[in-house]
């Protein structure tokens, strides 16, 4: 029997995860939107798709109400997907977008839960590290079954801008960028290599400061660009990669946003580590060894996180 994933918000991130998913064969996947007949619409589209590209797995779609209504067809997943939410509007403050944000993925845990009670939740809406921390409050469920995205998006951004730098394979290049998405995300360039390489060894301070700083600001490049809507290409890539380590049990070592209790010396917040993805969830929070100056920087923007958090009366 296939495996089940609902993917709660059909928008550009959600439908886009949900092609990604379906066209590996191994889940159905149940899309939802509040819209109503967006997932539905999309779910068809895609399901007519699977002659040509060569999938069985099925893709429906179901009309779901703001105040929680609708849910049963999502009943019994394996794992849930949240990307619903309202992306930051000009003119509107980060703290506006919190607490609108805040009651929708209050509203959407709450009816996910009643419906599949042994789920493991992956969380996309932003601010994903203070998201991510409701719905494990919301849930009830062991922290190891609530991780959010962020650390694998940010990470390929800078792989990718390194990659292009130096004219390398994408795939050559190992490093991890932590902490909090947003501007006080860690990048670690002191255990970045390329081809075995240390980077410094091959490109200047300077440089790898304008590329650090470029990862930190890539949402906001490609939002420039698009001027309506955010980047959902390489964040649908990065749920279905964590949908992978999960479903299938790779025990993939990827930087999510994983509840802390002591590791790196902080407590009882989410931020973006290296954890190990796989049946269970987050199996183990992985502890790199950190100089004191990425160490300090992983903290700041652990406070960053813990400020939305507090700002959320949990
Ligand atoms: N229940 C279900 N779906 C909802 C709800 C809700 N309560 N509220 C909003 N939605 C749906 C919207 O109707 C929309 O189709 O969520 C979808 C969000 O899709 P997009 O606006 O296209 O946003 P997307 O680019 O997919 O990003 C999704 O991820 O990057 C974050 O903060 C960003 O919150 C955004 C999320």
């Amino acid at each position: 029997m296939r495996r089940k994933i609902s993917i709660i918000g059909a928008g550009q991130t959600g439908a886009s995860t949900a092609q990604r998913i379906v066209e590996r064969g191994y889940a159905d996947v149940v899309l939802t939107d509040v819209v109503e007949g967006l997932a539905e619409g999309k779910a068809l589209d895609l399901q007519e798709s699977a002659p040509i590209v060569g999938f069985d797995a099925r893709v429906t779609g179901a009309t779901t109400t703001p105040d929680g209504r609708g849910y049963e067809a999502t009943a019994n997943s394996d794992l849930v997907i949240i990307t619903s939410g309202v992306p930051r509007k000009p003119g509107m403050s980060r703290d506006e977008l919190l607490s609108i944000n805040q009651q929708v993925i209050t509203t959407v845990v709450q009816a996910v839960v009643q419906q599949s009670p042994h789920c493991i939740i992956i969380m996309l809406t932003n601010p994903v590290d203070a998201m991510t921390q409701l719905a494990y409050r919301v849930s009830g469920f062991s922290s190891n079954r609530v991780v959010g995205q962020a650390g694998i998006l940010d990470t390929a951004r800078y792989k990718t801008f390194l990659a292009l730098e130096l004219g390398v394979s994408f795939q050559d290049v190992d490093a991890y960028v932590l902490g909090g998405h947003g501007d006080t995300m860690v990048p670690l360039p002191d255990s970045t290599y390329v081809g075995g390489r240390p980077l410094k060894s091959l490109l200047s301070a300077d440089r790898i400061q304008k590329i650090i700083e470029r990862t930190r600001r890539g949402g906001e490049e490609i939002v420039s660009y698009l001027k309506t809507g955010s980047a959902f290409y390489a964040p649908s890539a990065a749920l279905a990669e964590m949908a992978d380590a999960i479903l299938l049990d790779q025990k993939r070592v990827l930087p999510c946003c994983a509840y802390l209790e002591g590791q790196y010396g902080i407590r009882g917040l989410y931020v973006g580590v290296p954890v190990k993805l796989g049946a269970s969830g987050v199996e183990e929070i992985i502890e790199l060894p950190l100089s004191e100056d990425e160490r300090g920087a992983l903290h700041r923007s652990a406070e960053a996180v813990r400020a939305l958090v507090q700002a959320m009366k949990l």
